[in-house]
């Protein structure tokens, strides 16, 4: 029997542009989580032109990660809001070794765990396609032009505002992020494997095939959970 109630705290992983923002919107339609996507809170800090987006524009333009202890920060932070106590779903962070071993540090320290990982794969050669498509709206809602328009070309189904193209979603800077991906990232799918926290899901489906499958996963884990 597990120590902690039916929390759930999960982690989407894989690379750019493999779905795990779309996974995540679904998602949260499913179960009041707190959503904490560091791509996001990096990208609010620069549109806003605090000091934290400009230390972070430079690193996100070239494809590069931003430096561990300035996303270490602000994701540790912002775990510990009260939103957060009864759930989260982290998108796109942790990224790398330092950063799993903060989060599994500060997990030990609040007394919670991890429930799963969700890694959501794609190859390379589709995740090119998927971000050249992509478009976002101002509250970070997510379509592509041709695997998930909108009802209305280039206006978000849920508040009508316009459909931009992400800056760093030009195809040279896309190569440089996948590459940081296999290099950085990627030994997280070991790293969480042996913990026995990974879950599999083929990303290349279409997304409600993906979202059908991580929601069995996820009512599987409750299950076992109760136990
Ligand atoms: P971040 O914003 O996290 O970007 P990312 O991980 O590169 O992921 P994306 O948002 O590009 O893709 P996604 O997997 O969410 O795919 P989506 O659902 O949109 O990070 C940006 C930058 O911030 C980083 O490069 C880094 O510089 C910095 N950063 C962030 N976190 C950091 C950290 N922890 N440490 C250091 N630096 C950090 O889907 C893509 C497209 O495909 C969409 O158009 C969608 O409609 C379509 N699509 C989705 N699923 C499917 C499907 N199943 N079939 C067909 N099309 C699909």
């Amino acid at each position: 029997m597990s120590t902690i109630a039916s929390e759930l705290n999960l982690i989407l992983l894989g690379p750019p542009g493999a779905g795990k923002g779309t996974q995540a919107d679904r998602l949260r339609e499913d179960f009041p989580l707190a959503y904490i996507a560091t791509g996001d809170m990096l990208r609010e800090a620069r549109a806003q032109g605090t000091d934290l987006g400009a230390q972070a524009q430079e690193h996100m333009d070239r494809g590069d990660l931003v430096p561990d202890e300035v996303v270490i920060g602000i994701a540790l932070e912002r775990l510990s809001a009260d939103d957060a106590r009864d759930g989260f779903l982290l998108d796109g962070f942790p990224r790398t070794v330092p950063q799993a071993d903060a989060l599994s540090e500060e997990m030990a320290n609040l007394g919670r765990r991890i429930t799963a990982v969700l890694l959501v794969d794609v190859p390379d050669e589709e995740i090119v396609r998927r971000i050249s498509g992509r478009r976002v709206s101002k509250a970070g809602r997510t379509y592509h032009v041709e695997y998930d328009p909108p009802k209305h070309p280039g206006r978000c189904d849920v508040d009508g505002t316009p459909l931009e193209q992400r800056e760093d979603d030009k195809p040279e800077v896309v190569l440089a992020r996948l590459k940081k991906y296999h290099q950085a990232t990627s030994p997280l799918i070991d790293y969480y494997e042996k913990q026995g926290l990974l879950r599999h899901f083929d990303g290349s489906l279409p997304p409600v095939e993906v979202h059908d499958k991580i929601r069995a996963t996820l009512a599987t884990l409750r299950l076992e959970d109760e136990l």
